[in-house]
């Protein structure tokens, strides 16, 4: 008996402000394959992200994660799979101002129930990965963009998730950070052997993925 694919959406519908954006849309996903995932501005790319991360519920059809459908409307069980078995990377980083890196880095182990010292010292070994060894007692305004992202990157591999998403991760980095951004993303899922679904309009991302897809009228297409 083969595995059941890592995340599958079947016919998956999501109407926002009175249209479908998404409508009969599915996608299969099998563990470790990396998947760049393209589209027009406004065509449902981060819609569709949300709804994988289980942030949205669709409208219409089914999403299951390992074989097990991603329970819509269960808050309690869709936040227990997000924060064991996915990591997100946003567009816009959210970062929590208050906290060290370092304890930004460590939220989704300490979330987890991982003890604090533990948390702690892992998060500063991911940091040390991410070219900002020493740094975890700063905060996230003292860091540049760049900087920032890839505080953002490590919070979202920090646990060792089966899945990243990640919407646009390098959306708001000029060229030479957005490449060395993307290297580090391919450098740690190669690592972690964890499934990727990444939005991005970079060719240079596209490329390092196994596969690309084309969100358009509600639908993925190859290419
Ligand atoms: N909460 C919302 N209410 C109404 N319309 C929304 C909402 N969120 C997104 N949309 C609309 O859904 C469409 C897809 O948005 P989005 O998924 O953000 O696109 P993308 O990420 O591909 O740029 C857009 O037309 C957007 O205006
Ligand atoms: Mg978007």
């Amino acid at each position: 008996m083969t595995a059941p694919p890592l995340l599958e959406l079947a016919q998956v519908g999501r109407r926002l402000g009175g249209r479908w954006v998404l409508r009969g849309l599915d996608l299969s996903l099998r563990a470790g394959e990396r998947v760049a995932l393209l589209g027009e501005s406004g065509s449902g790319k981060s819609t569709l992200l949300n709804l994988v991360a289980g942030l949205d519920a669709p409208d219409e059809g089914r999403i299951r994660f390992d074989g097990q459908i991603l329970p819509a409307g269960n808050a309690d069980a869709s936040a227990a799979l997000r924060r064991d078995a996915l990591g997100f990377v946003f567009q816009a980083f959210h970062l929590i101002a208050h906290l060290t890196l370092a304890q930004n880095v460590a939220v989704p182990l300490l979330l987890q129930g991982c003890p604090r010292a533990d948390a702690l010292a892992r998060a500063d070994a991911l940091l040390a990965r991410v070219g900002l060894g020493g740094r975890g007692a700063g905060l996230p305004r003292e860091l540049s963009g760049g900087e920032q992202q890839r505080v953002a990157l490590a919070r979202a591999l920090v646990h060792r998730p089966r899945l990243v998403l990640a919407d646009e991760p390098t959306g708001n980095l000029d060229p030479a950070t957005a490449a060395r951004a993307l290297r580090l993303i391919e450098d740690e899922i190669a690592a972690s052997g964890a499934a990727l679904l990444m939005v991005t309009h970079s060719t240079q991302a596209a490329g390092f993925c196994d596969r690309r897809l084309t969100l358009h009228d509600g639908i993925l297409r190859p290419g």
